[in-house]
């Protein structure tokens, strides 16, 4: 089953050889690419913000990407897909006809981040994309509260209040890159990143206390390894007190290994270096 719409995308054959096919695809507001099944594994970059509809054959998701995002997916995926938006938008494809080695790796990033797969541990991941947005010096205020209230929690445990509570937000919302995902119009939690040559450092990632335990941390680190592949960076690093043991433990579940353990100073003790690298 497809979509019914007939106003068809265009496709621009850019490159076709032995290794790849790159083809640009235009959208109008509403158009199709047609049911089709991709039969190499596949990298799509968004030339536009915009939403694709997808239809698998039995279900309609709705994807918010933004302009310069990349995904993979792997060989297999059979849908129809449709802009949503409601102006053009245009992505390039890249089909690996070779993927060799490439399969393994494409298929752990489809499990892990893709919405079309029903596998998918983070079955918030639309609802997420669809909340995320970069923040911007106004929000300075409300980043600064909802860090201060998430890490309320670890005073008592500190002795003193977290290097979050006490960090320059209005610096961090001009200086780094920092995402806010706001859910039924309340800023539910954030995501402050600091891209560097080689890597992406997290920062502080703050998750209000109503929202806590619910996956939205997880998906947030998932949120910066995507921006971390589209700047084509291959580490994501971070750095937390060694007595937030809650903390410690929740990044190596997501793939985090400790490198090396750092007395920061004598006020803001010993600090947890960690890294995870990107396939
Ligand atoms: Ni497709």
């Amino acid at each position: 089953m497809a979509f019914t719409c007939t106003i068809p995308a265009v496709p621009n054959l850019q490159q076709d050889d032995a290794m790849l096919r790159i083809t640009r695809w235009d959208f109008e507001p509403g158009a199709v690419t047609g049911w089709h099944e991709h039969g190499w594994p596949y990298f799509v970059i968004m030339l536009e913000a915009g939403t694709l509809r997808l239809h698998n054959g039995t279900e309609i998701t709705d994807v918010l990407l933004t302009k310069g995002q990349s995904y993979m997916r792997p060989a297999g995926i059979k849908h129809d897909v449709m802009n949503a938006s409601p102006h053009a938008i245009s992505f390039v494809e890249i089909e690996v006809k070779q993927a060799g080695q490439f399969a393994g790796m494409i298929a752990v990033q489809d499990q892990l981040l893709s919405p079309e797969s029903p596998a998918s541990p983070h079955p918030l991941t639309d609802a997420i994309r669809a909340g995320l947005r970069r923040a911007t010096p106004a929000d300075a205020a409300a980043v600064r509260d909802l860090t201060r209230a998430a890490y309320a929690k670890w005073v008592p445990v500190l002795g003193r209040e977290p290097k979050p509570m006490t960090a320059d937000y209005d610096m961090a919302v001009r200086d780094h890159v920092v995402d806010v995902l706001h859910l039924d119009g309340e800023l539910a939690a954030l995501i402050e990143m600091q891209p560097e040559a080689n890597h992406l450092l997290i920062v502080n990632v703050a998750v209000s206390p109503a929202y806590q335990g619910r996956g939205y941390g997880r998906a947030l680190l998932a949120h910066a390894e995507e921006l971390t592949r589209s700047l084509g960076l291959r580490e994501m690093r971070l750095y937390t007190s060694v007595h937030l043991t809650e903390n410690v433990k929740l990044y190596e579940r997501v793939g985090y290994k400790v490198d090396r353990e750092e007395e920061a100073s004598p006020h803001l003790g010993v600090f947890v270096h960690m890294s995870k690298p990107l396939l």
